[in-house]
């Protein structure tokens, strides 16, 4: 007999790197999802086969514990099996078949779509508390994969919520829903660019946010993490410019995430849209992870009719932009956007509706 475990992937609706400064961070849960189908092994080997690149490989549950990362998409499954070993559960043979609908490298979290439902897989018949679950999945990819990632992306795969954004506070790991006006669509626009770059900057920013902290920190010992950071520490200390701006984007989109939960209360879509803007020009200049092909669609977007804002979303250097879209302009958005993008890079952008759906589960 199998079973099936199921994790989706994400859109980042406002929040973006605040996650590791333990800020802020706003994502839904897309229906886009990694499925992994769980059946009983008798050999002792955990194998897994990924059915979209129809590649598989065999480990023997005793050796999982002493495996090394190999820089292929099996340190995902493997990185969480450890985890899941060092934190005291059992691993027993298995076979795992690996199918996602979360496209890779597209800022998506497709990573964390599979962490996650090979997590459950793995664990089987064996109850774990979710946010001990997501947890465990950011430790495997920080500590086996190597990317030194927040939590939002494990967390929003898990406790993901039909009709509604979660609201993230990244210090206490408490969230809130939030529910979005129905008169906005939520636009998703695939730039197909993936860089190489990314995980490289990612870890640069990461330090450079601590840089900030420690100089902030030597005249505000009270400033634990940039969440604890305001406007004027950041007048008052002297940072060197690229540690001001890096420092700039945390404190003012952490801002720009309350700010938007407010406005969302108020139905106010105007106000919303501005903050999409706001916080795009943020990760453009200040935080420098946006890409020119992404900067474009940004830009081709708010100059189309019925659009109140839109923006970068996920990791940064190209993926998706997130757009703010009157329902009744969506078809002509999806036209104008594809239609200007072709024309400047030759490349057709997939556009799809995000559709906030429910966190990890056995279905
Ligand atoms: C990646 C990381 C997240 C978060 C985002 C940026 O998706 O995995 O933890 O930092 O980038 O907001």
């Amino acid at each position: 007999m199998s079973r099936e475990f199921r994790a989706p992937g994400r859109v980042n609706l406002i929040g973006e790197h605040t996650d590791y400064n333990l800020g802020f961070v706003l994502p839904i849960a897309l229906d886009m999802a990694c499925v992994v189908t769980r059946t009983e092994g008798s050999d002792g080997h955990i194998s897994l086969h990924a059915l979209d690149r129809d590649e598989t490989a065999d480990f023997a549950v005793s050796e999982i514990a002493l495996l090394k990362p190999m820089h292929r998409w099996t340190d995902y499954p493997v990185g969480v099996a450890q985890q899941l070993l060092s934190s005291g559960f059992r691993i027993d043979a298995a076979k795992l078949e690996i199918h996602s609908t979360v496209p890779e490298g597209s800022g998506l979290s497709s990573s964390a779509a599979l962490e996650v439902s090979s997590a459950l897989a793995l664990l089987g018949d064996q109850r774990i508390d979710p946010l001990e679950l997501a947890k465990l999945c950011q430790r495997a990819e920080i500590e086996f994969v190597g990317m030194p990632c927040g939590i939002m992306d494990q967390y929003i795969s898990v406790f993901g919520k039909a009709n509604a954004a979660v609201r993230i506070d990244c210090l206490s790991l408490e969230y809130q829903l939030v529910e979005l006006p129905e008169n906005a669509a939520i636009i998703a626009v695939n730039s197909m660019v993936k860089h190489e770059l990314a995980s490289s900057a990612y870890r640069d920013r990461v330090e450079e946010c601590a840089m900030a902290v420690d100089a902030i920190q030597r005249q505000y010992p009270e400033v634990k993490s940039l969440r604890d950071a305001t406007m004027e520490h950041l007048e008052k200390v002297k940072l060197p410019n690229l540690i001001l701006r890096r420092a700039r984007h945390i404190v003012t989109e952490n801002a720009r995430v309350l700010l938007f939960v407010k406005a969302a209360a108020r139905r106010d879509l105007a106000r919303m849209g501005e903050l999409f803007v706001e916080s795009h020009v943020s990760m453009q200049h200040d935080y420098e992870i946006s890409c020119p092909e992404i900067d474009f669609l940004v830009d081709a977007a708010v100059g189309i009719p019925g659009v109140y804002g839109a923006r970068m979303t996920g990791g940064g250097f190209g993926g998706c932009t997130v757009n703010l879209v009157r329902p009744d302009a969506v078809k002509r958005f999806e036209e104008s956007i594809i239609a200007a993008y072709q024309e400047r890079f030759s490349v057709i952008p997939k556009v799809f509706a995000c559709v906030p759906s429910e966190g990890a589960r056995e279905i």
